[in-house]
């Protein structure tokens, strides 16, 4: 979702703003743009489209300045065009500013500015916070000047209902920038002689050594050398200040095409670091240090509540899966946009669990916040250190996948799996799990990466197949048990990146509904794996060949779907406890080849945003 960068230092501000401009398009976005000031002038350049769209505008009447704040945006109130996009600037031209999240009561603010005779050339709801920070600026009581700025948007901001990640430069203040958050991230970044704000580490763009992780009702003062943080109501914060780990936020697309492609071939790395130091052979149990709750305070868990979006959403039907099956604590999943307003009933000893790639997704925040508003234990699991979910979370795991860039989630759910197999074995372990069979979930959990490296290697026949499927318009996945959760999963993919339409349902359903859709023009991928329910999905495809509907089987008994599916895709027979993590491996090259045959922007699908942090 929307990225800002702000820049002070003794550098030519434009190209580091561009560059992390580009580091942050990977959050997704439909305009750019960027304010300089430079000799007492604001210099503003706003363009829909790409960001390469806006450098080029920018290459072409080069301002020199050392200080400026940029933004690319994801439309929320108003279209896509170069006027809605930010900066924005008050209509007497003295404040630009950039906005991450949604002002609520916007309209009241613009009908009352309106009435003191500022005008509005956008329809976003940005355009109003600028000009109350103008209308604040001439509205000051007794501030001096070296505070009137600060005090302005401070002022402002004080009337603000709804969310904000924001950075404001002004012409009468060519040495100080602020910046504030209420609900949207944003950081500050301390580099030599300069600081920088972004919404994401990448935004830095690898000048920053030291970040200042801004908390919500906190406004910032920005200086080349310095930086003052106080509250909404005044008060001066002594902030931490954290070291920047760039190998783990490295993000090159080394060899590979698209980020998506080369995070697919990633896994085995990245499950390798999810399990790093987090299995005990002798014990034959996980070793979970970071979820801060003692083993007796575990045991008297009555049940458990997982709370998430999108992919993270299904990494949590997974853990219930397994949770019931190793642990047998009834675990319960809640979509956390649901979670927030449904006001549902929790038993006393519930434990809470958030799953967020990002760490900064709202919804997620905000159940996170309302279970502990509730009190209840809530603890997190993520891929992004020093997020909002990370450090708001009573405790938690951290995936240590490496940087995720492609906006269809893929080695990041896969260590969430991993993350949450570890969890039901060490709780299972606390319970009624067995030394031996413990001891099998650790040995399958300790070939994963082996295992999953022989599966990618089924990537050229599954490009094959993606070839020939890719101009469907409509698509079934099919599942059972572990494996329903990666045919929901299997569907997103596909249609987040292909925009074809695809459902993912339990395949005990499929005669309840979905079996209307089957025709030859709707193909099925089917999961069929050794077990107990095999013969039941076997019949569930001859049901679907009966009714002509081409058929893709992922299975560890191909010979089961012969003369059956109209094409195989094979993978290893591995233990029940990782077979999620495996099966969800096709799907995702599926998804990827079908999205490269279409021609589609892979790592950057149309509409939709890395980390969704408006609600
Ligand atoms: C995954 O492919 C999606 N882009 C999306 O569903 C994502 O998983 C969801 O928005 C949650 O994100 P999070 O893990 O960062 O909270």
């Amino acid at each position: 979702m929307c990225g800002i960068t702000g820049y002070i230092g003794c550098r030519d501000a434009a190209p580091i703003l561009i560059e992390g401009l580009r580091k942050l398009e990977y959050r997704g976005y439909d305009s750019a743009g960027l304010a300089l000031l430079s000799k007492g002038r604001l210099n503003v350049c706003k363009k829909k489209g790409r960001v390469a769209v806006l450098a080029d505008e920018v290459a072409k009447k080069p301002v020199s300045s050392h200080i400026g704040i940029s933004h690319t945006r994801w439309a929320t109130h108003g279209g896509v065009t170069d006027e809605n996009a930010h900066p924005h600037v008050s209509s007497d031209g003295r404040f630009a500013l950039v906005h991450n999240g949604i002002i609520e009561n916007f309209e009241q603010m613009k009908n009352f500015l309106i009435e003191k005779g500022y005008t509005f050339s956008s329809q976003t709801d940005t355009e109003a916070l600028v000009n109350l920070i103008a209308y604040h600026y001439d509205h000051r009581t007794d501030d001096t000047m070296e505070n009137r700025f600060m005090e302005a948007v401070r002022k402002a901001l004080m009337h603000v209902e709804g969310t904000y990640g924001i950075a404001v430069i002004s012409p009468l203040h060519e040495v100080q920038m602020i910046a504030a958050r209420k609900g949207s991230p944003l950081l500050i970044g301390i580099g030599k002689d300069e600081r920088l704000v972004s919404s994401d580490v990448l935004g830095f763009a690898g000048r920053a050594t030291n970040v200042i992780y801004l908390e919500d009702g906190q406004i910032a003062s920005l200086t080349t050398d310095n930086c003052d943080i106080v509250t909404i109501s005044n008060k001066p914060i002594d902030f931490v200040v954290n070291e920047i780990d760039w190998e783990l936020e490295n993000a090159d697309l080394g060899g590979a095409t698209h980020y998506m492609e080369k995070e697919i071939f990633e896994q085995p790395k990245a499950l390798e670091n999810a399990i790093r130091g987090r299995i005990s052979d002798d014990e034959s149990t996980a070793v979970l240090s970071g979820l801060n709750i003692s083993p007796s305070e575990l045991r008297q868990i009555d049940r458990i509540l997982f709370c998430s979006c999108g992919t993270a959403w299904h990494a949590c039907l997974v853990a219930e899966y397994l949770i019931e099956k190793y642990a047998r604590i009834p675990v319960e999943v809640e979509y956390a946009s649901e979670f927030r307003y449904r006001n549902a009933p929790l038993d006393k000893n519930t434990l809470v669990f958030v799953i967020s790639q990002s760490g900064e997704t709202i919804d997620t925040l905000e159940a996170l916040r309302e279970s502990k508003r509730k009190g209840y234990k809530t603890l997190a699991i993520t891929n992004s250190v020093g997020s909002t979910i990370a450090r708001e979370s009573d405790g938690g795991l951290y995936q240590y996948a490496g940087k995720e860039v492609g906006v269809a989630s893929t080695k990041a759910f896969t260590s969430q799996v991993v993350i949450c197999l570890l969890i039901a074995l060490y709780l299972g372990r606390l319970r009624d799990l067995s030394y031996a069979e413990g001891r099998e979930i650790v040995e399958a959990i300790k070939s994963l990466p082996s295992l999953v490296e022989e599966t990618l290697k089924q990537a050229p026949l599954i490009e094959k197949i993606a070839k020939k499927y890719a101009h469907y318009k409509d698509f079934l996945f099919l599942g059972r048990l572990s494996e329903y959760p990666i045919a929901n999963e299997g569907a997103l993919k596909l249609k987040e990146i292909s925009y074809i339409h695809s459902e993912g349902y339990p395949a005990g359903e499929m005669k309840h509904g979905p079996i209307a859709l089957v025709s030859p023009e709707c193909p099925t991928l089917i999961f069929g794996n050794s077990g107990s329910a095999l013969p039941k999905i076997i019949s569930n495809a001859q049901e679907i060949k009966a009714r002509k509907g081409p058929i893709i089987a992922v299975t560890d008994s191909p010979e089961a779907f012969e003369g059956v599916a109209d094409d195989i895709i094979a993978i290893p027979h591995v233990h029940k406890s990782i077979r999620p993590i495996i099966s969800t491996i096709p799907i995702q090259l599926f998804a990827y080849y079908v999205a490269v045959e279409l021609g589609n922007d892979v790592d950057k699908p149309r509409n939709l945003a890395k980390a969704v942090t408006v609600e």
